[in-house]
């Protein structure tokens, strides 16, 4: 069984109009600044999993809290926003997600975030400012106008805090100068050029933003001569799973064995089917969260056999080069197959 945690609402907190803060009163929750929660929300007669970011970070704030903004169609959202309240008992999946700080990113970070991304890189920077000997903090914040801007008074607030350490750039798409309202190519590669001092090769960037801003972000970073794996990026939106499918699957059956807490689970998978997807049908206790490539919930080490990911936004090259494979767009193309489940 994947174990489900039960976390109390302490406290919520109205932060714009369309997003609220979380607090939980659970304070031995184990987890690491910018990991996300996937929480199980009743949806009619189902139940249907989102994962939502912690914006605490566990030596800095003494309970953990998760941020919610507003989706348009967002079941998800809408369900919490409208019904969790204090005292409530919501249910989850343990903290996972690879949108963290390492021990060696400590000399100058680069953070990008538009909208509720600013979720997990709130909690980056009070990682950053706490445990790290950081040179310089450079955030690009982007947002509709000043009243949607989640924790404006917060960050402002950390900035004259840390005036050597954490500098800021609003933009705001209102704003009638157009300088200050898109990030665009131009402001990031000069920006680059004449404010991050430190060796480019040691430059950490961390962006959480819609797919359009993430794609410019990550472009320039690639421009600048940031390094592939000092690149990461939190996307979470839905996709239908039918544009995920590869274009040809392996024909027939395969033999597949997962190892998972000291327990293994044999089954078979056809050619046509995600690891994750027949693992379920299964009834096999494997994590998961978006389902699409996006977040690493359901990373494992693939340890023999050979698979084809139709969607891979979040492991890296080092990643991958070690084994690891996400099974919720893995396909498997040869088989027999023996996958590790982290727990
Ligand atoms: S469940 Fe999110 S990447 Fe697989």
């Amino acid at each position: 069984m994947i174990e489900h945690l039960q976390l109390r609402i302490r406290e919520v907190i109205q932060e714009t109009s369309d997003s609220k803060t979380f607090i939980f009163e659970n304070k031995d929750l184990n987890y690491q600044a910018g990991q996300f929660l996937t929480f199980l929300i009743p949806s009619g007669i189902s139940t249907i999993r989102r994962a939502y970011s912690f914006c605490t970070a566990p030596q800095v704030d003494e309970f953990p809290a998760v941020t919610v903004k507003r989706v348009a169609n967002g079941a998800g959202s809408r369900y919490i926003l409208d019904n969790w309240k204090t005292g409530d008992l919501v249910e989850c999946i343990k903290a996972t997600g690879k949108f963290t700080l390492s021990k060696e990113d400590v000399n100058e970070l680069v953070l990008f975030a538009a909208g509720s991304g600013i979720v997990p890189i709130l909690a980056i920077i009070k990682q950053a400012l706490h445990d790290h000997n950081i040179k310089k903090i450079h955030l690009f914040y982007s947002n509709r106008s000043e009243n949607a801007t989640i924790f404006k008074d917060e960050i402002t607030k950390l900035e004259a805090n840390h005036k050597e350490k954490l500098i800021v750039t609003w933009f705001f798409s209102n704003s009638f100068n157009i300088s200050k309202a898109r990030i665009n190519a131009e402001f990031v590669d000069s920006y680059f050029k004449n404010q991050v001092k430190s060796n480019i090769t040691h430059v950490h960037v961390f962006a959480c933003g819609p797919e359009s801003y993430m794609y410019l972000a990550e472009v320039r970073c690639l421009f600048a001569g940031i390094p592939k794996d000092n690149y990461h990026q939190e996307v979470f939106f839905r996709e239908e799973s039918s544009s995920l499918k590869p274009n040809s699957y392996k024909k027939g059956d395969f033999d597949i064995l997962i190892e998972r807490e000291g327990k293994s689970y044999s089954f078979q998978i056809p050619g046509n089917r995600t690891i994750l997807s027949q693992a379920i049908k299964n009834n096999i206790p494997i994590p998961w969260s978006c389902s699409s490539g996006r977040c690493s919930a359901c990373m494992v080490k693939l340890k023999q056999g050979d698979i084809y990911m139709s969607r891979n936004e979040v492991l890296t090259e080092s990643d991958l080069q070690k084994g690891y494979i996400l099974t919720c767009t893995g396909y498997p193309v040869s088989g027999p197959l023996i996958l590790q489940s982290k727990s």
